[in-house]
């Protein structure tokens, strides 16, 4: 397989014809050839080959080509020679999203920024575009998707099903349905790879990751859907325990339980804009204050091993590491973010009073002259854990966004693995060169899950 950069052009003939410049025939093995099949997704194509002189990669496609394939712009793209000789543009990366109106300007919601900074950084490269759910034709396999022109602004094109789909659906709820089920199932079916595949629940994370003894060892103990004897239990062993939605996000309905001998149970928790803290003298009372405030509801909660994290100024920090998988397919921690927990705050959610902090900075206070070193040792306790999930996947998994805790002995936790994790630690001054590489990271896994890298070994 022969992989080329090339500059495309758009003709206005009509006919069925490419023109191709020494040096691209060569590079892609035509010479000699009277005609190709040309693919852009999806599409495939025949045209007549016709070599021009002119110096460097240069492809023509007439209008009888182009308008057929459905090119979205000219410049510089890849080009690939397939096994049967067939010659692949792209590739064509498909952002999957949504948004809360049928807003020109803002289409995707509050996604629109982000989205676009992927199409900026990745139209260099790539034929690269959003769309909704809304915007696939599968009955002729084209998507009538937004792409960004130079002035910025979205402008529709419709193109063939892409060679690759970031999944960004926004609503955890939206993703379980029939219509986004059927929706992954057709790409899947059409060998188009798709990442990531869906929202994580807590408790199938936590799961997974008891198949892997070492990796499992970074899992707070667990317990799903728990019975108040397995609660009493699990607080009695640990004194500190997290009470849990397995669904949740943003700290929402999460529950610190302590119990001190003599004084009894304590809950704490985030009840409006306020931190709360209620004191219970038996445990009983405690379970049915939860009864009454969730009912069934607690059938979706984990109780799980509280840590006692390090602490900056009698707060309590943890970390989020942005993981992805780069253009070779191995998993980097691309940013780290050190969030402090407000004052009295069961979590560190910059929403509930929480600051953003280098991880440098976080670490040098905790652990002084050992910082870097927890640093370097939590970094490969994070690429383990990726590759563990990964493995014990059916499905692709490019991107993960990690919640994680370090207690005073060094040891580091895993709270939380979000599939689709959010972007606010690169907004901190010193992480936007992080952000920056996180998009690139996106786009380069982009490229070799389309074939458009090359595979080493
Ligand atoms: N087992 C635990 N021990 C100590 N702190 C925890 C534990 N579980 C959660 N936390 C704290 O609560 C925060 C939110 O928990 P998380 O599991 O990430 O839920 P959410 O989905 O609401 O973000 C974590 O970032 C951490 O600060
Ligand atoms: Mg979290």
């Amino acid at each position: 397989m022969s992989l080329t950069f090339c500059n495309v052009h758009l003709t206005g003939q009509p006919q069925r014809v490419v023109y191709v410049s020494g040096a691209l025939m060569k590079n892609l093995k035509l010479s000699g050839k009277k005609s190709v099949r040309l693919r852009l997704g999806g599409e495939l194509f025949p045209a007549t080959l016709k070599p021009i002189k002119k110096s460097g990669n240069h492809l023509y496609l007439s209008s009888g080509v182009h308008k057929k394939l459905k090119i979205p712009q000219a410049g510089g793209i890849h080009l690939r020679t397939l096994q049967d000789g067939d010659v692949q543009i792209g590739p064509l990366i498909g952002i999957l999203s949504d948004g809360p109106t049928s807003s020109a300007v803002n289409p995707f919601g509050s996604r629109t920024g982000f989205i676009k900074q992927l199409l900026r950084q990745g139209s260099k490269q790539a034929y690269i575009f959003a769309f909704t759910p809304k915007n696939i034709h599968w009955e002729d396999e084209k998507v009538h998707g937004y792409f960004l022109n130079e002035a910025g602004r979205f402008v529709r094109k419709t193109v063939p099903l892409p060679d690759v789909v970031y999944n960004r659906l926004p609503s955890r709820r939206a993703e379980t349905s029939l219509s986004i089920n059927q929706l992954r199932e057709r790409f899947i079916r059409r060998k188009i790879p798709f990442f990531n595949w869906s929202f994580f629940n807590k408790s199938d994370i936590y799961r997974l990751l008891e198949k892997d003894p070492v990796a499992n060892r970074h899992v707070p103990e667990s317990i799903m859907n728990p019975s108040p004897e397995q609660i009493k239990d699990l607080l009695q062993r640990h004194s500190l325990i997290y009470y849990k939605p397995n669904n949740g996000s943003l700290g929402h309905g999460i529950y610190r339980l302590s119990y001190v001998a003599k004084n009894g149970y304590y809950a704490r928790y985030r009840k409006g804009n306020k931190n709360a803290l209620l004191r219970f003298n038996s445990f009983g009372s405690l379970m049915r204050t939860f009864q009454s405030r969730h009912g069934s509801a607690l059938r979706g909660y984990v109780a799980q091993q509280g840590i006692r994290l390090i602490e900056i100024d009698g707060c309590p920090i943890d970390f989020r590491f942005h993981m992805h998988k780069n253009g070779k397919n191995q998993w980097v921690v691309v940013g780290i973010g050190a969030k402090k927990a407000g004052k009295g705050s069961v979590t560190t959610h910059l929403k509930n009073g929480g600051s953003l902090l280098t991880p440098e900075q976080a670490l040098d206070r905790a652990f002084g002259s050992r910082g870097d070193e927890v640093l370097r040792y939590a970094k490969s306790v994070a690429i383990s854990l990726a590759e563990s999930i990964e493995t014990h996947q059916n499905h692709l998994v490019g991107e993960l966004g990690f919640d994680i805790g370090i207690d005073k002995d060094e040891k580091v936790w895993m709270f939380e693995a979000n599939a689709k994790p959010g972007r606010s630690i690169f907004k901190h001054p010193s992480l936007r060169n992080e952000g920056k590489a996180s998009v690139e990271h996106i786009l380069e896994h982009c490229l070799y899950l389309s074939k458009f890298r090359r595979r080493e070994g």
